[in-house]
């Protein structure tokens, strides 16, 4: 068959600062999905997206031709709003499970396509793997059908939504173009349109342990993937959040599903509540639901019901003892005084060393492993109390997650506090 573009000139428009057509991004698009388009050419390509950007039709043209490489999903047989939530990553940042069952009980369907972790940001799917049973792939009935019984799903993408991303994202990860915000933008997106969700609430981190630290690009990643929602139709809103600060005061896989079963206990972090409670509403709204107060959710066992329900429905027990790791050891203040500041990716860093992520993809990871918080800025500390806790299988893992947290804490006599972001920095 002959192909209706060369790629070598397309390669070449960008190189050249020019825009691509329309039917040049489809067409390089399919092609590659095809196997027509060798990985090295699209390599370049990326690269050359990567230093010269594309301007909004371009990123909106390319986000369409990789939700039309795959099926799009409906929901429409529910007879209820759905809506769904994104985030992009960070550390201890375990929202999605308290809020996914928190919405449901509030009144809309969530269909949470959720992904794993890799490098120093947590994945939902493995800490909701590390409660025994659970299983994150649900074929397209199966999904149908939890969300028809609970109301909210988590799980896996299967190999039919956006196949398109799946392989520029594996080229991506080993050719330095994951940070373009086209390139961002549109892989994000074109899974979310293709999940068929209505309604679309993104929470774009910044902060020394986000994807995107400097709030500026978080900025205009937010606004993007904005913008390619609307176009597509997806009642689509975004909250730049701070990520300066580890998220409550556990990274790490089964450290993290305990303490989002004690926000939804009515418990838990303050800030973890804080966030789950904002989301919720902003998720409620974007999907025009105005049933039950999310804050009366979390009190009066709803949530928590959905939560339960949501585990049971995926093969796992919610009831079942938690893995906790092999080996533990506690990390003491070296003096007396207030917490001035805690560096979010240095904690990561550390909890990924201890077996709680991976360093390449398809890695197994430990559910027991990871970090526990015992004091956070602002509050204060006595020389030799605990200020962390290690948690992992091998404690030969030890030296080098306590060498990541060198420097990750400063402690100041004074009782001073180092200036942090707020929560939420903006909203688009
Ligand atoms: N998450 C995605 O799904 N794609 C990206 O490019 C970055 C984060």
């Amino acid at each position: 068959m002959s192909e209706a573009f060369d790629a070598v000139e397309i390669i070449s428009a960008k190189r050249d600062r020019n825009e691509l057509s329309d039917l040049q991004i489809d067409w390089i698009v399919d092609a590659y999905t095809r196997g027509v388009v060798a990985d090295e050419q699209i390599s370049a390509l990326l690269m050359a997206i990567l230093l010269n950007g594309m301007n909004m039709r371009e990123i909106s043209r390319w986000t369409d031709a990789m939700i039309n490489s795959g099926e799009r999903m409906n929901w429409a047989s529910l007879g209820i709003p759905t809506v769904d939530k994104h985030s992009t990553g960070g550390v201890g940042d375990k929202i999605t499970l308290p809020l996914a069952p928190l919405v449901a009980a509030c009144g809309a369907a969530v269909p949470q396509l959720s992904g794993r972790g890799l490098g120093h940001t947590g994945g939902t799917l493995d800490k909701m793997e590390s409660i025994p049973g659970w299983q994150a792939s649900l074929s397209n009935e199966q999904m149908l059908k939890v969300l028809e019984d609970v109301g909210a799903v988590i799980c896996a993408a299967g190999a039919g939504l956006a196949p398109a991303d799946k392989k520029l994202y594996a080229l991506r990860d080993v050719t330095g173009t994951v940070p373009a915000i086209p390139l961002i933008a549109s892989s994000i997106m074109s899974k979310k349109i293709a999940e068929g969700t209505s309604a679309l609430v993104l929470d774009v981190k910044t902060g020394s342990g986000a994807f995107m630290s400097d709030p500026e690009k978080a900025k205009e990643l937010a606004s993007v993937m904005v913008e390619l929602g609307k176009r597509a139709g997806v009642n689509t809103r975004a909250l730049v959040t701070a990520m300066d600060v580890p998220l409550g005061l556990t990274a790490g896989n089964a450290l993290e599903v305990r303490e989002s079963i004690e926000v939804l206990a009515g418990g838990g972090p303050a800030d973890v509540v804080e966030l789950t409670l904002i989301l919720a509403r902003e998720m409620l709204d974007a999907a025009k639901v105005s049933g039950k107060d999310p804050e009366v959710a979390l009190k009066d066992g709803s949530a928590m019901d959905r939560w339960r329900k949501m585990v049971r429905a995926q093969g796992g027990d919610p009831g079942a003892p938690l893995p906790t790791a092999k080996e533990k050891l506690v990390i003491t203040a070296e003096k007396s005084g207030t917490i001035s500041s805690m560096d979010a990716l240095k904690v990561g860093v550390s909890a990924w060393r201890l077996g709680a992520g991976r360093a390449r993809q398809g890695e197994a990871v430990q559910a027991g492993a990871g970090i526990e918080i015992h004091a956070k800025p602002g509050e204060k500390i006595v020389s030799g109390s605990a200020l962390f806790t290690l948690h992992s299988d091998d404690s030969e893992r030890f030296e080098r997650a306590k060498q990541a947290l060198e420097g990750a804490v400063s402690i100041s006599e004074k009782g001073e506090v180092a200036q942090r972001l707020p929560l939420v920095i903006t909203k688009f």
